[in-house]
């Protein structure tokens, strides 16, 4: 069975249709990419995987279990085995390696995890060892971005959401994460890669969706796909 499993999903915002009879499946060990134009849907599609927003109509099952229109109590359980990085993430008013250990915290999970030492792994990651007391906010687009993606890792989730991870970075800097994430594939985490970029599909991903104007048009084997645009 799929990880996560979506079928009909749509999402209406007033009297737009966002996005429009979304089906699409993600395994554990995966990287999917999900490409599409700048307002085709990535964003959204990813908020309602991760229990943020609530679709308009269809199914998320997410580990056998229907997620959509749950209980508040019920999508916490879920969200807490997923994470996200967002396009503009977001740091707290607080030193780097706080917010690299803020989702640990929230799960109550830093000392069962070894704290210390895995912020310091996390952080050696996506190569930025020694920012532990940095201020988060003084930190560049790339750096911050990184931070972001080193708070999601961390959580060992079970499926993470990656959104334009590498927009921000320079060639070296995208590459490094791109290899990071390659050693995600084959592992226990199911990671959905929204992307502008046909190349880090092809590079990461086994299978690519593509989304055009909310719906989805073309899903297969990232060296089969050819974009309709
Ligand atoms: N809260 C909202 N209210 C109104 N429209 C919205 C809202 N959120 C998203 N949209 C619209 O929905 C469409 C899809 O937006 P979304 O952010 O999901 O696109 P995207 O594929 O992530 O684009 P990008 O590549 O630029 O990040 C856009 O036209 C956007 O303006
Ligand atoms: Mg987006």
């Amino acid at each position: 069975m799929a990880l996560l499993e979506i079928s009909s999903l749509g999402k209406s915002i007033g009297k737009a249709e966002i996005l429009q009879g979304i089906n699409l499946k993600a395994e554990r060990g995966e990287i999917l990419g999900l490409i599409g134009p700048t307002g085709s849907g990535k964003t959204t599609l990813l908020r309602l995987v991760n229990l943020l927003d609530e679709p308009s109509s269809g199914s998320i099952l997410f580990d056998g279990r229907e997620v959509s229109g749950r209980p508040e109590r019920e999508l916490l359980a879920a969200r807490r085995r997923m994470a996200m990085v967002f396009q503009k993430p977001v740091m707290f008013k607080a030193s780097v390696e706080e917010n690299v250990s803020y989702g640990l915290r929230m799960r109550g999970r830093v000392d069962a995890m070894g704290g210390r030492e895995r912020i310091k792994e996390a952080l050696a990651a996506v190569g930025l060892s020694g920012y532990e007391s940095r201020d988060a906010n003084t930190l560049s687009g790339g750096e911050t971005q990184r931070i972001a993606l080193a708070r999601a890792l961390i959580l060992q989730p079970d499926l993470l959401l990656l959104d334009e991870p590498t927009a921000n970075l320079d060639p070296g800097s995208a590459a490094s994460i791109d290899s990071l994430l390659r050693n995600l594939a084959g592992s226990r985490t199911a990671v959905i890669l929204a992307t502008h970029n046909m190349q880090q599909c092809r590079k990461l991903a086994r299978r690519v969706a593509v989304l055009q104007e909310g719906r989805l048009v073309a899903m297969g084997k990232s060296e089969e796909i050819t974009l309709p645009w």
